[in-house]
């Protein structure tokens, strides 16, 4: 079976890698020299080289587990020193798709295979038997895509991949992948708790309350939505909840809430949001965030019960 050579021991890179091992599948990893990884790889047993060995130019299949923004020079620096017909494979078509490096290096097998998951909970999935979706894409392979394909279900399942990994493309999967975090997963979840916690202590709740009602328990229902599917999970709450659910559904998703959510997707596929990302300076965002949280009440109380 083609070996597969991880590139970086980053967040998805460290879960790839302790999942192959824990499964048996035929996998490296390959770091650059100054990693301050390599004494955790050692510690955990796994078999790594250094990005420029000769042995990594070898390689047949390798992930680039880097972040998407090195990705294109990555390529830039190494591709040329590639054997022609090398796979590499990438966890979210961000970089491929928007620099188009399937034309770039059309020597170069492309392929996407995104597993659904940040990279801690692919690992505790693994460990746990627990479900792990992905998503795979061989459009940009011409040849030999059947024995690909066969070897992309064998990297799933090595992985612990119960659901799929079903067909995409590069750009649906990056425009999917964007969307969900600007519109759900990483704004209005986030902020629409902060809001509700906030609101909740200046009408005098306790914080301690406020905490679980409004973030804890978060975990806890969207652990019963994905178990149990939507109407199966509407089947189980109270009528109460029933009767607020559908409350608060009328009043909250309203014609300017959805036009807003749905601007989010039209910004990115019409280019918007890319020319957005390259003017941005993203130190100074992630300053500005660590900001806002470390003074907002809701996490000086998760701070407080977790300590
Ligand atoms: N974060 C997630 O859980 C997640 C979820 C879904 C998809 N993905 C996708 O997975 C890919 C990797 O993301 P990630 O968040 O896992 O990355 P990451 O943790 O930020 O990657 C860090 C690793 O990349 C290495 N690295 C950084 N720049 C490099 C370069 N120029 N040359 C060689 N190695 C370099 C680092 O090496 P050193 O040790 O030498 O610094 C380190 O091992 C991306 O395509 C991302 O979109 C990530």
């Amino acid at each position: 079976m083609m070996q597969l050579t991880i590139i970086g021991f980053g967040n998805q890179a460290r879960s790839w890698a302790l999942n192959l091992r824990d499964s048996g599948f035929p996998f490296k990893v390959a770091v650059r020299p100054e990693s301050q990884s390599i004494a955790e790889i050692n510690r955990e047993k796994i078999p790594f080289i250094l990005i420029g060995s000769p042995e990594f130019y070898q390689s047949e299949a390798l992930a680039l587990l880097i972040p998407d923004d090195a990705q294109v020079d990555f390529l830039k620096l190494h591709s040329s020193q590639m054997r022609p017909g090398t796979t590499v494979l990438y966890a979210h078509g961000y970089a491929l798709s928007r620099f188009l490096l399937e034309k770039k290096y059309p020597d170069l097998k492309h392929v996407l295979f995104a597993p659904k998951s940040i990279g801690t909970e692919l690992r505790k999935q693994y460990l746990q038997r627990g479900k792990l979706g992905a998503v795979y894409s061989l459009e940009h392979v011409t040849d030999s895509s059947q024995q690909l394909e066969e070897w992309v279900k064998d990297l799933g399942r090595g992985m612990g991949i119960t659901m799929g990994p079903y067909p995409t493309t590069f750009l649906r999967e990056t425009n999917a992948d964007l969307y969900s975090e600007q519109g759900l997963l990483c704004s209005l979840i986030p902020y629409a708790a902060s809001e509700m916690f906030n609101h909740l202590i200046r009408e005098g709740t306790e914080p301690e309350l406020a905490y679980f009602e409004c973030w804890h328990e978060l975990k806890l229902i969207i652990n019963a939505m994905v178990d149990k599917g939507p109407e199966g999970f509407f089947d189980l709450i109270s009528p109460n909840a029933l009767i607020g659910a559908e409350k608060g559904f009328e009043k909250l998703m309203t014609p300017e809430f959805r036009k807003n959510m749905h601007s989010l997707f039209k910004d990115i596929t019409s280019g918007k949001f890319d020319d957005e990302v390259k003017s941005a300076d993203v130190p100074a965002l992630r300053d500005k965030i660590r900001a806002r949280w470390m003074n907002d009440e809701l996490n000086k109380t998760f701070l407080r019960i977790n300590q």
